[in-house]
């Protein structure tokens, strides 16, 4: 095509997709050229804004490592990640969220009952709660995959302080599906906001907090890997995700508990001299 005009780019950029593309490669990137073809004619983009955005991109790919995925973090802040996982998520299932980038390989186990909390101070969390299928019958020998921030609001990656696996832990599900643990109650805290994301926010007059949250990763043969969070429902962020992970199936109440003497079956035992708060979250696997 010699004559190219800016209403006609969009069809040129499709007929110059190879007849033996991949249908579904032919499929996203026509799509995602013609949503961007459509944005700078929308907006009407300037070469000085283009110039910008591609040195938002460099950046982005400098400050970038194995430990800090800065093109994750603008999915994230961008609803593009919780909305893939919308996309995917299974109505019968519990609601999908965030994976966020500080999962660490190889937990270690955490027994039914054990204290993932080991000897950091601050509130104790009691959670427990069934794995099930979606017609409510629990899953046994499921493996629940568990993280969190420490009382600081860091994770064991972001921390030198912390060992790797602190805050960390592989659960078991028993033979009635169950689970149970006890931790320090998580904290809300920041993304990281001192690179180029953080001007995407600061341009855009929003805070890079997120509600506090305990992460799991849920597996079991025959079902689908789920991927999710719980929230507490008194969390001051819990309206202002900044990745916008909260969906009202993973909100739940922290139950305050007087203190006194602790359930039976918890590796903290006997008696407890300040209160602690007890959340029951079910988590519902969809069949793989
Ligand atoms: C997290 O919840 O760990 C997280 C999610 C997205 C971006 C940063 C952190
Ligand atoms: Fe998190």
């Amino acid at each position: 095509m010699r004559n190219v005009t800016k209403d006609n780019i969009t069809d040129v950029f499709t007929a110059y997709l190879g007849d033996d593309t991949d249908p579904r490669v032919r499929e996203v990137l026509g799509a995602l050229a013609r949503h961007i073809h459509d944005f700078a004619r929308e907006v009407n983009l300037t070469h000085e804004e283009w110039q910008v955005g591609i040195e938002f991109l460099t950046r982005a790919g400098e400050i970038t490592t194995p430990e800090r995925q800065e093109f994750v973090l603008l999915s994230d802040v961008m609803g593009l990640s919780s909305l893939v996982d919308m996309l995917h998520s299974k109505p019968e299932a519990t609601s999908s969220s965030v994976l966020g980038p500080f999962h660490v390989s190889n937990p270690p186990p955490l027994a039914i009952g054990g204290d993932m909390k080991r000897d950091f101070e601050g509130e104790v969390l009691l959670v427990e709660g069934v794995v099930r299928d979606s017609d409510g019958a629990p899953i046994p020998h499921a493996e629940i995959d568990i993280w969190q921030t420490a009382p600081n609001g860091l994770y064991s990656s972001q921390d030198e302080e912390q060992d790797i696996h602190s805050f960390h832990g592989l659960m078991t599900t028993d033979e009635n599906g169950r689970y149970a643990f006890t931790t320090v109650r998580p904290v809300s805290y920041t993304v990281p906001s001192d690179g180029p994301v953080g001007d995407i926010l600061n341009a855009a007059g929003r805070h890079p907090w997120r509600p506090s949250h305990l992460h799991y990763i849920v597996s079991a043969e025959g079902y689908r890997n789920l991927v999710t969070e719980v929230f507490p429902d008194d969390d001051p962020y819990l309206d202002q995700d900044t990745v916008f992970g909260v969906r009202d199936d993973l909100v739940m109440t922290y139950v305050p508990q007087a203190a006194g003497t602790f359930p039976e079956g918890f590796e903290i035992s006997g008696s407890v001299d300040d209160a602690y708060s007890k959340v029951s979250f079910d988590l519902i696997l969809a069949k793989g």
